[in-house]
């Protein structure tokens, strides 16, 4: 019986096995960035041989530290949603570029089912609205525009990340965890399997896919060569299910939001899928022994990744950490307003063509003022999300926040006041790892809930709105005015 909890963390920008104990205490970590791929714009792709490669790596380390394979009770997988990879099932080798889930290249097919009056039934069966961001147009467009796609013939595998891992850490596994199936605009909220009407929209063999399983549970075995011995997977989720979970939003209303290449906010909706009328998503938030617990969702595209564009695209800022101290070192925001519209624009508005804008420049405004807006973006996309999840009648009573982004005690700040409720962050940031860890716990026996797993979660501290109603009001107004525009346009 081992005593350690594997997870793997695989995200947008990088990949990380880190080990935690059973009572939820982080031991080690082992962290791999990711090439990311730009081949023009609006194209953003990975290599998925790179990932499990970079992903192994990071696996083997931290199972050495363990003491070997038989230390470690089960593997809990956590990752980038939406994204799809297509491989050959013989070898396990991708067979092209994995598309990732901010990629846009199918806005004009999404368009056209929109054009022929689709939406509403995609919307009433998934829960999603026809955006290009979930998974079901890009494994059509792979299809249609890669000739060894479609090639393979009765050899092709389609999955999500989870399920690319779990295929290649068992030598040919064929699964996906319920919340990941939920992404892919290819299953109903409450259906069992694919579903045949969605999987004719984008021309879609059903042989192709993975079954859809549990989050917690018996996911598999690892092959015995790849660590020296067999291990279980017993946890797999999204990486925003698996943040709510860590979060502990275990009870309906309860809401999380993250902030990490983007920043998604979860609230739960119990055990009755959510309809949402303000273009907010519906999802499966876990699936155990059968029964499923859902989300509203609403995804914000840019986060983080707007830091590290500015900081490494643009070169406004010398490491993500200085955006504190630039935006702290002025009184305002100096009437400039940034829209980070650099993958389109999501929930509430999506907007797949929308590109980012700088509103509000004079040759009064410093970096510091550009640096600040950019801050200030997160929580105004908060906000609108907030309007969004109120007029849906869900109206949150606090705000759990995870992320690298939180880090940032200035934004962290910032959000309280703009959305005027109580914001709490957990002393430990990794949420999203804990949740997977909790599933797996779960998944192996080793609680009997998520809520009895819940043990493994550390302590919050609190941040109170401290500002003076009148300027929250005036900033809103403008950020309405930037956002308008940037729609407009
Ligand atoms: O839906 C996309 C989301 O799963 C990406 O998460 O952590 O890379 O921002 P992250």
């Amino acid at each position: 019986m081992g005593q350690h909890i594997l997870v793997i963390d695989e995200g947008t920008t990088s990949t990380r096995a880190m080990l935690f104990g059973v009572d939820g205490k982080l031991q080690g970590s082992q962290q791999e960035a990711l090439q990311q791929y730009y081949p023009a714009p609006g194209l953003v792709e990975h290599d998925a041989a790179e990932i499990w490669e970079k992903t192994l790596s990071c696996c083997q380390k931290m199972i050495e530290k363990a003491g070997g394979a038989d230390k470690i009770t089960a593997i809990g997988i956590t990752n980038q949603r939406e994204t799809v990879v297509a491989w050959d099932k013989r070898s396990g080798e991708p067979l092209a570029r994995a598309i990732v889930w901010q990629d846009r290249r199918t806005a004009g097919k999404c368009d056209a089912l929109k054009a022929d009056g689709l939406e509403p039934m995609v919307q009433e069966k998934t829960g999603l609205l026809l955006d290009p961001y979930f998974s079901g147009s890009k494994i059509g467009w792979m299809l249609e525009n890669w000739p060894q796609v479609r090639k393979a013939g009765d050899n092709l595998a389609f999955g999500t990340i989870e399920s690319y891992l779990i295929y290649r850490l068992t030598g040919g596994q064929h699964v996906t965890d319920a919340s990941n199936a939920s992404r892919t605009m290819l299953m109903a909220l409450d259906g069992d399997d694919w579903d045949d009407e969605l999987l004719a929209l984008f021309d879609i063999p059903k042989q192709a896919l993975p079954r859809i399983v549990d989050c917690a549970g018996d996911l598999g075995t690892t092959a015995v060569d790849l660590f020296g011995g067999p291990i279980a997977i017993c946890g797999s989720a999204g990486d925003q299910q698996a943040a709510t979970i860590g979060q502990a939003c275990l009870e309906i209303g309860q809401t999380k939001a993250t902030f990490g290449t983007g920043a998604f906010i979860l609230t739960n909706s119990g055990d009755t899928p959510p309809r949402s009328e303000n273009r907010l998503l519906s999802t499966i938030l876990y699936q155990h022994q059968g029964k499923r617990i859902y989300a509203l969702e609403g995804s914000v595209f840019v986060a983080g990744s707007l830091m590290q564009w500015l900081r490494d695209d643009v070169g406004l800022l010398k490491y993500a950490g200085e955006s504190e101290e630039l935006a702290r070192s002025v009184d305002d925001n100096g009437g400039v307003y940034l829209v980070p519209a650099l993958s389109g624009l999501g929930a509430p508005h999506w907007r797949a063509e929308a590109t980012a804008t700088i509103s509000g420049l004079s040759f009064s405004s410093k970096k510091a003022h550009i640096a600040r807006a950019a801050l200030e973006s997160m929580a105004y996309q908060c906000h609108d999300l907030k309007t969004a999840f109120s007029a849906d009648g869900v109206d949150w009573q606090g705000l759990r926040i995870d992320g690298g982004m939180v880090a940032n005690d200035w934004m962290v700040q910032d959000l309280a006041n703009i959305l005027d409720i109580t914001v709490e962050r957990p002393e430990f940031f990794e949420t999203t790892a804990l949740g997977a860890a909790m599933l797996a716990a779960v998944g192996a026996g080793l609680y009997p809930s998520l809520e009895a797993a819940s043990v493994m979660i550390s302590g919050l501290d609190v941040h109170e709105p401290d500002i003076d109603p009148a300027t929250r009001t005036s900033r809103l107004a403008g950020w309405q005015r930037a956002i308008s525009s940037a729609l407009a346009s």
